[in-house]
């Protein structure tokens, strides 16, 4: 069997409350797993609430779409840096901030964190760049949901979550049938259209969890028990005969 290499990525949901407060606790818990994890060779993490505070300040100041995304990128960037301070010897001690970074951190043979890299796009599409030089077996999404539903869980108590779906299910479900796509700065979805083309083209298995579920972290992660059935497996479409 391929030894696992996993790309995690860490939705910046999971690290501030409404109030905008670092949560360090959850952080923390989320962190000794991730330390105790065995085969994760990269973790990129979101500008979450912080970022979307600073685009929408930097909207009212009329800075054009470029800058604003610039705003999220460093929010991600400030993110990162504190992961890395969490995860103390276990990760590269700077924050990565291109790809040509990445082939010469990873002989380090520690964690690399990452956050945005250009404006355009979001941290989903940054994992899957890193996913592809890396030649990542699993990329694993951390996110505040269990998984992906048909809609939105917190707005509709029906929602129902999807064991696994394709990559061509997963793009009516995100983009519905209209084709219509969201990618104002702070707006992207969880899978923008960068990471929907590296997905399609790219050969590492994607899965989305819930980051506040300690046991689906663990089995995945310190157990390597890619059996289990937590969140959402994006599978590859079937070839048409
Ligand atoms: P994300 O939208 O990816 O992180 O990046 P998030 O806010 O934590 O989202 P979830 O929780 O993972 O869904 C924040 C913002 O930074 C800019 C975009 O404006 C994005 O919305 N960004 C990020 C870039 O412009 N380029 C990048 O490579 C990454």
């Amino acid at each position: 069997m391929t030894k696992r290499k996993i790309v995690l990525k860490m939705g910046g949901s999971l690290l501030f409350d409404s109030s905008l407060s670092l949560q360090l606790t959850k952080l923390t818990k989320i962190v000794e797993i991730l330390q105790e994890a065995k085969n994760i060779a990269a973790i990129i993490i979101g500008g979450g609430k912080i970022a979307r505070k600073y685009i929408q300040a930097a909207r009212k100041l009329n800075a054009n779409e470029s800058l604003c995304d610039t705003f999220g990128i460093q929010a991600s960037r400030l993110n990162a840096l504190l992961l890395i301070t969490a995860l103390g010897p276990h990760a590269y001690p700077t924050v990565i901030t291109s790809p040509n970074d990445i082939s010469q951190a990873a002989l380090s043979q520690r964690i690399l964190v990452s956050g945005g890299f250009i404006p355009g796009q979001s941290t989903t599409s940054v994992t899957f760049q890193i996913a592809e030089i890396l030649d990542a077996t699993d990329v694993i999404i951390l996110t505040d949901v269990d998984g992906i539903y048909n809609k939105d869980p917190n707005k509709h108590p029906d929602a129902i979550k999807f064991d696994s779906l394709s990559i061509s299910e997963l793009e009516q479900v995100i983009y519905g049938t209209g084709g219509k796509t969201q990618a104002a700065a702070g707006e992207y979805r969880i899978f923008d259209a960068v990471s929907l083309q590296i997905l399609k083209r790219s050969g590492f298995r994607v899965r989305l969890i819930n980051g506040n579920d300690p046991n689906a972290l663990r089995t995945l992660l310190v157990q390597a028990n890619f059996e289990a059935s937590f969140g959402t497996a994006v599978v590859k479409d079937m070839k048409k005969k």
